[in-house]
């Protein structure tokens, strides 16, 4: 049966969809079976991120409307034989209820290990759709203090929810501004957040260009870490340590 999980945020542009899909990769590749369903409504990207814009046929509104099975709306991803994208539909004025959502993904959790539920920034409608399908969720933040306290924000609505576990992400991590004093540090994170930290995702190029599988070591350690329960963080800083480290935080400091 699959673990259904919420991948929130409060604030736009944190990168929900990006991690979503990345740790879908991550998780196929240690063999388990992923589905990552886009439960962004209206400004819908994971088929994007995920590359497999062009094999998308049906639907969540195929499903709920009954133009087809849940199964048959699932799109395998070409690369990674484990992982399936259940694709969102764009026309936002569409009402779908959470109840109907819910039950499409109730559906499908019985084959497979994971289901990561893509949700839209804010915390309205959307929202509370794509939380009311999960067990779990995990806030991402960027390490700034406007993403801190929307995800701050999120953590208490969510908490009004009987979700069995909450952490974080901290995403767009910049080891250069760790090691310069910057940057809130990982701990700082916590203590504002006061939920565990499941991972961190350095800010990285590869990632900006949305080149999937690129930043696989940090997806790795993510994926490790939730299915074992353990918490272990790549070391985003010792390319800025010492002399060359300084030498590069020089040549980033204008980035
Ligand atoms: N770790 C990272 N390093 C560099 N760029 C990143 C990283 N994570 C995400 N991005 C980039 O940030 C932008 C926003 O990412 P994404 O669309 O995943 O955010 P989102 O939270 O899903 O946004 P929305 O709230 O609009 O749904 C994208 O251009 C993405 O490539
Ligand atoms: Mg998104």
């Amino acid at each position: 049966m699959a673990r259904k999980i919420v991948i929130t945020s409060g604030k736009g542009g944190v990168g929900k969809t990006t991690l979503a899909v990345n740790l879908g990769v991550a998780l196929s590749k240690r063999g388990e079976r992923v589905i990552v369903c886009d439960a962004d409504f209206g400004l819908n990207n994971a088929d994007v991120i995920a590359g497999v814009e062009n094999l998308v046929n049906y639907d969540i509104v195929d499903v709920i409307e009954g133009r087809c099975r849940g199964a048959q709306a699932l799109v395998r991803h070409p690369a990674y034989g484990n992982l399936y994208l259940l694709a969102s539909h764009s026309a936002p004025e569409r009402y779908i209820s959470p109840q109907a959502l819910k039950l499409v993904l109730e559906g499908l959790a019985p084959k497979y290990d994971f289901i990561l539920v893509d949700c839209p920034a804010g915390i309205d409608e959307g929202f509370h759709r794509a939380v009311a399908c999960a067990d779990e969720a995990i806030v991402v933040t960027t390490p700034h203090l406007p993403a801190l306290r929307d995800a701050d924000k999120v953590i208490t609505v969510l908490k009004s929810y009987e979700m069995q576990k909450i952490s974080f992400i901290a995403n767009m991590v910049r080891g250069d501004l760790l090691v310069s004093g910057q940057s809130l540090s990982v701990k700082e994170l916590e203590s504002i957040l006061k939920v565990p930290l499941l991972g961190i995702v350095p800010d990285a190029y590869d990632l900006y260009l949305n080149r999937l599988d690129e930043s696989a070591k940090a997806f790795k350690v993510l994926a490790s870490n939730l299915i074992t329960g353990k918490r272990k963080l790549p070391d985003v800083t010792s390319r800025y340590k010492g002399l060359t480290g300084a030498i590069r935080r020089y040549f980033k400091s204008g980035l």
